[in-house]
């Protein structure tokens, strides 16, 4: 029903206007939540995994209002105290949903239970779970609390130092968060440095939290955050998509409108420069705390490079769309330290290898990620999303390159771009 047949257009020339930048978005309703009184949030992604947020607030309390074209939310902070849900807690497709407000609900004196779909199901939460039974809240859980669905009996918190074995944002925020509940300090130290957007808003908001190096720490908020009103920026991995194509596309020329360009998530600008993408920042900004401006891309000569260290935290939700790029780019390029690919919404390295390699790419997978070899060009054939939003439009930008490409599974972009389609199809036009 969802099946989409590739038709390459000769140019691809336009502007795009992104969606907002799903991690922000997350933030800015969890944050706000918490806070004593009203936020706007302007340019809020209205994508599947942003509303299981919002849904799973409003069992907890918190009132909000999205309105059309559903990107002007408005949401009336419950402070620091939210209330015992009726119901079990359902994330959704979303990994930021359940692992952020584990750590909220961790925070909270009653009961309540996480769950999710089939794929977030099948994803790891121990490394949330741990940490957060170290600050004394208690979590029951299938495997013992390695997969959800998990329970939760939260309140009387101490803070902890945990050291997190992968540069995760998602883990950090949850520790955070449970922060703010508990006594003395909690700090969390990463090995590398992965987004930062929960320190910028909770700073934002008047909470005690201190950033040094890559060790971040909050004391107990004495007080409901300050409310913060917000632009929030284009998603910088929406642009991924667009910077790829125009990259791959032999006649294209693409404006991308306000991308965030936080350095914490400039990765993938920094892979695809040095595979010799033609791509130019222009109108540098501010947007919400955050910085932004807009991108050019133009078709370029791409060739292969080695990508690892520091560099994959960076870009770890881009790497998919960058194996498309390397598939199509001369010579050889490595993605290594990129174990963290398997338990995404999909295992990205075997879904991606697989799904390009029914294209005719030679992409080989890895422990830690791939080993591509370019092609001259791609060829058609039926490929499948696997459930998976990154996934669904990696294959669609494949397809403005190749013709014949058959997708399954289409209509999963909605979970983090739902306008993507149309988009792609204005471009194809252009
Ligand atoms: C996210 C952090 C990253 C990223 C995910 C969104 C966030 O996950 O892959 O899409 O909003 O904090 P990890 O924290 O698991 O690395």
């Amino acid at each position: 029903m969802t099946a989409r047949k590739s038709n390459p257009p000769a140019r691809l020339h336009g502007r795009v206007r992104l969606p907002g930048d799903k991690s922000i978005s997350h933030r800015a309703a969890l944050l706000n939540a918490l806070a004593a009184g009203d936020a706007l949030v302007e340019n809020f992604l209205p994508g599947a995994d942003c509303l299981s947020t919002l849904a799973c607030l409003r069992s907890l309390g918190v009132e909000s209002t999205l309105d059309r074209p559903r990107t002007r939310l408005t949401i009336r902070g419950a402070g620091l105290q939210l209330s015992e849900p009726r119901d079990v807690l359902d994330a959704g497709n979303s990994g930021t949903t359940m692992r952020l407000l584990a750590g909220i609900l961790a925070g909270q004196p009653f009961f309540s239970v996480m769950t999710g779909d089939a794929s977030l199901r099948g994803r790891p939460m121990a490394r949330v779970v741990e940490p957060l039974r170290r600050m004394g809240a208690r979590i029951a859980g299938r495997e013992d609390g390695r997969f959800a669905p998990f329970a939760i009996e939260g309140g009387n918190l101490r803070g902890i130092e945990h050291v997190s074995k992968a540069a995760s944002a998602q883990v950090k925020s949850a520790v955070l968060l449970a922060g703010l509940f508990a006594d003395g300090r909690t700090t969390v130290i990463e090995p590398s440095r992965s987004r930062d957007h929960t320190e910028r808003l909770l700073a934002a908001m008047g909470a005690p939290i201190a950033v040094d190096g890559l060790s971040v720490s909050v004391t107990r908020a004495a007080a409901a955050l300050r409310p913060v009103s917000l632009r929030v920026p284009g998603d910088i991995s929406a642009a991924a998509f667009w910077l790829v194509a125009g990259s791959i596309h032999p006649d294209a020329d693409i404006t991308i409108e306000n991308a965030g360009l936080n350095p914490t998530r400039t990765g993938v600008l920094d892979i695809l420069r040095a595979m010799g993408a033609d791509i130019t920042v222009t109108n540098e900004h501010t947007e919400g705390g955050e910085p932004a401006g807009d991108l050019r891309v133009r078709s370029a000569r791409l060739r292969g490079i080695e990508i690892g260290g520091d560099l994959v935290p960076r870009s770890i939700d881009e790497l998919p769309v960058v194996a498309l790029a390397a598939a199509l780019a001369g010579g050889h390029t490595i993605i290594r330290d990129a174990a963290e690919l398997r338990v995404k919404e999909s295992d990205r390295v075997a879904t991606v290898a697989h799904e390009l390699g029914a294209l005719g790419a030679r992409v080989e997978p890895r422990d830690d990620g791939f080993a591509i070899t370019g092609v001259a060009a791609l060829c058609g054939g039926s490929v499948n999303s696997h459930g998976d939003h990154r996934l669904a439009m990696l294959l669609g930008v494949a397809g403005l390159v190749t013709p014949d490409v058959v997708l399954e599974g289409a209509s999963d972009v909605a979970v983090s771009y739902p306008r993507f389609w149309r988009d792609l199809d204005r471009l194809s036009a252009g």
